[in-house]
């Protein structure tokens, strides 16, 4: 679904694209490949930029410093990103250059006219198909927020303080899930080593450190600027940018705390919590334990049960339910 979805956007990108023969182009988030296909043989100076390291691809968190006569926009998967990627984009034309925004209706590509023009002086829908909309924007207004540190927002929330960045998980609060989670968790012992995957802004690490400062926190998150968000706001500590544990073998962690993705975008993926599931009992030592936070529905019995002789439920509250399992097999 997901899939197709990335698909039938692709295809009016790359319509348009070939359509319009720029001379430079920024291709942002595109996911599928098509629009630079479509580019191949063009001449065109193509640039690109992946903000997901999805299956280990190169992936940074901001768009590189280029100005280009096009930018090819694919809806960001977290539609509060949408604003703060307009802005980027728009940064990134030379002048006389446009925007286009390529997005499927579910993903809210049919509004997306409203926040174009919030930034730029001249927008107009260039088409639809199969469900999807192309946006075309000129004439970037004044006040263009170009670069990361500009969209920081500062959250404090819980006892706790960090910076976070639009589309980031739970952005600008604390997750109720992640609260229940930080609620029962023990205090780790001086040096533990301890992982957290899926960190998005490092909000456990930063609870962890504030319990006991001498924890040794490795994040992983498969969002670049998730892991640049942590690196901020957890300096120190290691923080890698990792699909799963694709890019981050190391073993050896007293302790594995999670609240592991369910969606990627909009649309269901549990194929970082099996990821997580299937790598956990390895990467714990014998008297390893990990945490996990899910909403209640989610039933982690069976997946646990395959790694580990011991699996609890701790606390099921506020739609949430903690997991812990121990004794990997
Ligand atoms: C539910 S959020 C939790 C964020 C943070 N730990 C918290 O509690 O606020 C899940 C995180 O997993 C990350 N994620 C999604 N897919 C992933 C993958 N394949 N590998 C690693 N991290 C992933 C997301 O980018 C997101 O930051």
């Amino acid at each position: 679904m997901a899939r197709d979805r990335d698909a039938a956007v692709g295809d009016l990108l790359a319509a348009e694209l070939e359509a319009v023969a720029p001379t430079s182009v920024l291709v942002l988030e595109e996911r599928t490949g098509q629009v630079v296909r479509a580019l191949d043989g063009s001449g065109a100076a193509v640039h690109t930029w992946e903000r997901f390291a999805v299956g280990g691809r190169a992936a940074t968190a901001w768009p590189p410093e280029v100005r280009v006569d096009l930018v090819a926009l694919r809806m960001p998967k977290a539609r509060a990103a949408l604003v703060m990627m307009v802005h980027a984009a728009a940064a990134r034309l030379a002048p006389k250059g446009r925007l286009v925004l390529a997005g499927a209706n579910d993903e809210g590509a049919r509004s997306a006219g409203k926040t174009l023009a919030g930034v730029f002086g001249s927008v107009t829908k260039l088409g639809s198909r199969r469900h999807c909309q192309l946006w075309e924007a000129r004439d970037p207004l004044p006040d263009i927020r170009g670069d990361r540190a500009s969209w920081a927002e500062r959250v404090d929330a819980d006892g706790l303080s960090w910076s976070s960045w639009p589309g980031l998980f739970a952005h600008g609060r604390l997750d109720a899930g992640t609260a229940l989670l930080l609620d029962v968790l023990p205090t780790p012992a001086a040096g533990a080593r301890v992982l957290d995957f899926g960190c998005g802004a490092g909000v456990l690490g930063i609870a962890l450190r504030a319990r006991q400062p001498a924890v040794d926190y490795t994040g992983i998150d498969v969002d670049a600027l998730a892991v640049a968000a942590a690196r901020d706001n957890l300096p120190g500590t290691r923080i890698v940018l990792s699909d799963a544990f694709l890019g981050h073998g190391d073993g050896g962690y007293d302790l594995v705390v999670s609240n592991p993705p369910l969606h990627t975008g909009v649309a269901r993926d549990v194929r970082p919590l099996a990821d997580l599931l299937a790598g956990l009992p390895s990467r714990l030592t014998r008297d390893g334990e990990a945490w996990l936070v899910t909403q209640r529905g989610v039933d982690l019995a069976a997946g646990l049960g395959d790694g580990f002789r011991q699996v609890e439920r701790v606390r099921t509250a506020r739609g949430f339910r903690v997991w812990r399992a121990w004794k990997p097999r």
